[in-house]
């Protein structure tokens, strides 16, 4: 019996191949940094574009971490683009990192589950969707477990790993160990709005909306945050995370937070001025002042 307990307790090996569902800001660089870490990585998306500006935006991540050519190329050769999206049946780890909406990300589960390897991990990058509101309906809720990376991918070492009340336990600790082998901190996190990042993040975040809006420059705000010791700002940080993402957050957390959503964050995100990767928000990107300058 303790042999048993002893294998069970063993952590279960690297995945060899994960699929990546979604070739955005976040799905794209996820998909780097897992083959820079000797992962095989299908990435796959809706259009050609998104996948085309990944996987370019992978190979300057890749040079300027591994810097040998040689290891370039091999880490590229592990990256591969899946427009059909024929890695979800070889992947041990299938990652969904789609726009945050809960129709299309079920859409995508009923879709890839039938065709997924038995026992392989779905996993949802979700950074505000509650578990059990993603698997309403679904045949096997306990198979979804939420691994909630940060961005920007490469600098951010935690990454939540959420359970709801159904989550099979091997799911969590396959997530768990996944996040190791990518040298990333697992905290497990219970499903609720915001996790438990976004819940202390969200209110500092909207205070700065709040300042903006009461006249106070985004330089001057994100100023007092990096003088305070913050790596960046909230403003540059909000217009980095992608206002879209910002919103959704807040709207549902609205229940918890108490800053209201501010206007100019609904105003830009409906004139899709989403930040940085829009080309603006609350700043013009990219940003061409030096960092210390601001
Ligand atoms: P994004 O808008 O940059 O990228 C989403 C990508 O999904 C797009 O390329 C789009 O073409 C693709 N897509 C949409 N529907 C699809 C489908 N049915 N099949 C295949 N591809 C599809 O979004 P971003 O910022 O990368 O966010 C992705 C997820 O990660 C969201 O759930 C978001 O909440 C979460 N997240 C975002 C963070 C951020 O800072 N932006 C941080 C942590 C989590």
């Amino acid at each position: 019996r303790e042999r048993l307990r002893s294998a069970g307790d063993h952590p279960p090996p690297r995945p060899g191949h994960l699929h990546v569902i979604g070739a955005g800001v976040m799905g794209g660089d996820i998909a780097a940094w897992a083959a820079s870490h000797g992962l095989r990585v299908s990435l796959q998306d809706q259009a050609p574009e998104p996948l085309a500006r990944a996987l370019a935006r992978g190979r300057e991540f890749l040079e300027r971490k591994l810097r040998d050519p040689l290891r370039v190329r091999e880490a590229m050769d592990r990256l591969i683009p899946d427009v059909a999206g024929d890695g979800v049946r070889h992947a041990e780890v299938v990652l969904e990192a789609i726009v945050e909406n809960v129709e299309a990300k079920q859409a995508v589960y009923r879709q890839a589950l039938p065709q997924m390897k038995p026992g392989a991990l779905l996993a949802t990058n979700t950074s505000s969707i509650t578990l059990e509101t993603l698997t309403a309906g679904m045949d096997a809720p306990g198979r979804l477990v939420g691994l909630h990376f940060f961005n920007p991918v490469a600098k951010m070492p935690l990454v939540e790993v959420i359970h709801g009340s159904e989550t099979d336990p091997e799911a969590v600790r396959t997530a768990q160990s996944l996040a190791r082998h990518l040298d990333k901190v697992p905290v497990p996190v219970r499903s609720n709005p915001g996790f438990l990042v976004n819940r202390i993040l969200m209110p500092y975040l909207l205070e700065a909306v709040a300042l903006f809006e009461e006249g106070v420059r985004a330089e001057t705000v994100d100023r007092a945050a990096t003088a305070f010791g913050m790596p960046m700002g909230p403003l540059e940080l909000a217009d980095t995370a992608g206002l879209d993402i910002c919103l959704s957050v807040a709207e549902k957390m609205s229940g918890l937070l108490r800053t209201p959503v501010p206007e100019s964050l609904r105003r830009r995100v409906a004139a899709g001025q989403l930040g940085r990767k829009s080309g603006e928000g609350y700043y013009h990107w990219p940003l061409t002042r030096p960092r210390g300058a601001r």
